[in-house]
């Protein structure tokens, strides 16, 4: 199948890859690159357990093409934390404890980041609203909700 070499930097760190042209930027980050703190749930853009920020915006990996990013600027939960010191919204998560199996963690996590720096965080409805392509079976929604207040102040 064709290929294509891809230039990104992920978290600060610059990478290239040779990809099928078929590979999802998940895939990319999980199988590639070394990077499984991104999560693959639905493989088809309906559970946002896969979400990253592409140059500062929520995406989903699952449905991004690796070859479309060439030059782009990832930021996956592994990147969050500033060495030792987790994200405020990472320690928001833990305060108020927001998660049972953890596994959507890391994509409502970095959804939690992006509707902050988007604004969306105007009351408990406009969050849910905003988080809403982030799915949860464990059912945590109010406490997610409550630690992306805590972290937008
Ligand atoms: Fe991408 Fe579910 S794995 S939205």
């Amino acid at each position: 199948p064709p290929t294509s070499r891809v230039t990104l930097s992920v978290n600060g760190d610059r990478h290239t890859a040779l990809v099928d042209n078929r590979t999802s930027l998940l895939d990319l980050l999980r199988e590639h690159l070394g990077l499984p703190g991104t999560k693959k749930g639905c493989d088809a853009g309906a559970c946002g357990a896969c979400t990253v920020l592409i140059d500062g915006r929520r995406v989903n990996a699952c449905l991004t093409l690796a070859v479309r990013l060439d030059g782009a600027k990832v930021t996956t939960i592994e990147g969050l934390a500033d060495g030792d010191r987790l994200h405020p919204l990472q320690q928001a998560f833990i305060d108020q404890d927001a998660f049972q199996c953890g596994y959507c963690t890391p994509g409502q996590i970095m959804s939690g980041v992006g509707c902050i720096k988007e604004g969306h965080t105007g009351s408990a409805a406009e969050i849910r609203e905003w988080m809403s392509g982030n799915i949860c079976r464990c059912g945590c929604y109010t406490k997610i909700v409550l630690a992306v207040e805590q972290a937008a102040g």
